[in-house]
């Protein structure tokens, strides 16, 4: 392979400019699947959350059927966002500005002086705007489009038939995780599918693979992480996985081999880690330019039970938890033993570097465990934006 074909293709703006961004949110985030949480958060009737897709805001709820649904957070009267958080509904949707009322079905049902102010509406034609919905072994995802360009199964291709590894029911759940990080979305997703680092800024945490013991395989348009080594490591962020590591292990069959995958980035902004014992979803929010949102939500086997058992967690997964920004670290990231926070690190030092006009990429690592998957995720982005790489 020449050094050609590995090579940095997206220009410096890329990683810094807000039209840049722009054109990302309007090309790529609203138009992307993204993971929205298990089926299992919305247990009853009526129970609701809001969740960031691109720049839209969609709230996926339990209707009165027991149907899961999706759609914008927008109040067909004049746009307000109608929900915030999570919570429980009773049988309507009601807006906080002028109360026009929605069934769970996202019907609109009626508004205040109705006749007076409103002769003649077609209301029908006034319901919440629908989005897309698909479940996945328990997984819920979203995409901000009725009818997507790319439908679900598309989408997760052919992984949708490879190992996923773990049952939710045999899982408790850790705290959730909030990071917001200073740097570009595609800096930490750039990172995320390196494989060239591992061995050396983790070398005190996960310390490996070296950068010819792994493998990034393309799925579509994803990406999918082998050790040739085989799993085993711990994929959680310290945070988590420390309560993990005081119990004992249970093996997934065949989880030793070295075909586990261990890391699955789904395109643009969905991360799975997963090793023997442990799952984890991450997604991604680009905030601006130069900070990025990342929310981790982290299961291990419930014989190695964290923190009481599924209803404790489901709990934890409803709270909103407290933003982890490096700055208000009270050690070095490298002393954190924890490699999610050195990742962090490194991802800030780069977007600050691009700052500099004496910024450039020298050279990416050949081969697909080590920086090729870079070039393959920039092609992507390219495309999307209608550029050719
Ligand atoms: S904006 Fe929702 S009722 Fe007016
Ligand atoms: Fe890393």
């Amino acid at each position: 392979m020449s050094d050609l074909q590995t090579r940095q293709l997206l220009p410096v703006e890329a990683y810094r400019s807000p039209d840049w961004l722009e054109r990302e949110r309007q090309a790529i985030f609203s138009r992307a699947w993204s993971f929205a949480g298990l089926e299992s958060d919305l247990e009853a009737p009526g129970d609701y959350r809001v969740l960031p897709a691109g720049q839209a805001s969609l709230i996926l709820l339990r209707d009165q059927d027991g149907a899961l649904r999706a759609f914008h957070n927008i109040c067909r009267h004049r746009g307000t966002e109608l929900l915030e958080g999570c919570g429980k509904l009773g049988r309507t949707i009601v807006c906080p500005y002028h109360k026009w009322s929605y069934d769970l079905e996202g019907a609109l049902l009626g508004m205040p002086e109705q006749r007076a102010c409103f002769a003649g509406l077609d209301k029908a034609a006034l319901g919440l705007h629908r989005a897309a919905l698909a479940c996945f072994k328990g997984m819920v995802f979203l995409h901000p489009d009725a009818e997507p360009a790319v439908a679900f199964e598309d989408w997760i291709g052919a992984l949708q038939g490879s190992l996923w590894p773990h049952d939710f029911a045999e899982m408790s759940e850790a705290p959730p995780l909030l990071y917001e990080t200073r740097c570009n979305w595609k800096i930490f997703f750039e990172n995320v599918v390196d494989g060239y680092h591992l061995a050396f800024l983790h070398e005190n945490t996960l310390g490996g693979p070296k950068p010819l013991e792994n493998v990034w395989e393309r799925h579509g348009r994803h990406l999918v992480w082998y050790s040739t080594e085989g799993g085993g490591k711990s994929c959680l962020p310290a945070a988590a996985a420390e309560a993990l590591a005081q119990s004992g292990t249970t093996r997934i069959k065949g989880a030793e081999s070295g075909s586990y995958p261990g890391v699955i980035a789904l395109y643009p902004s969905t991360f799975i880690t997963a090793s023997p014992y442990e799952f984890a979803v991450s997604t991604l929010q680009p905030l601006g330019p130069a900070l990025t949102r990342i929310r981790t939500r982290g299961w291990g086997r419930r014989e190695r039970s964290w923190f009481g058992g599924s209803s404790a967690a489901s709990a934890q997964a409803q709270a909103e938890p407290e933003v982890i920004r490096l700055e208000d670290l009270d050690k070095h990231p490298m002393e954190s033993a924890d490699f999610m926070l050195e990742d962090l690190w490194i991802c800030e030092k780069i977007q600050r570097s691009i700052a500099s006009r004496f910024f450039s990429v020298g050279a990416l690592a050949e081969g697909p465990g080590c920086e090729s998957p870079l070039v393959w995720f920039q092609t992507q982005v390219l495309q999307d934006l209608g550029e050719t790489a």
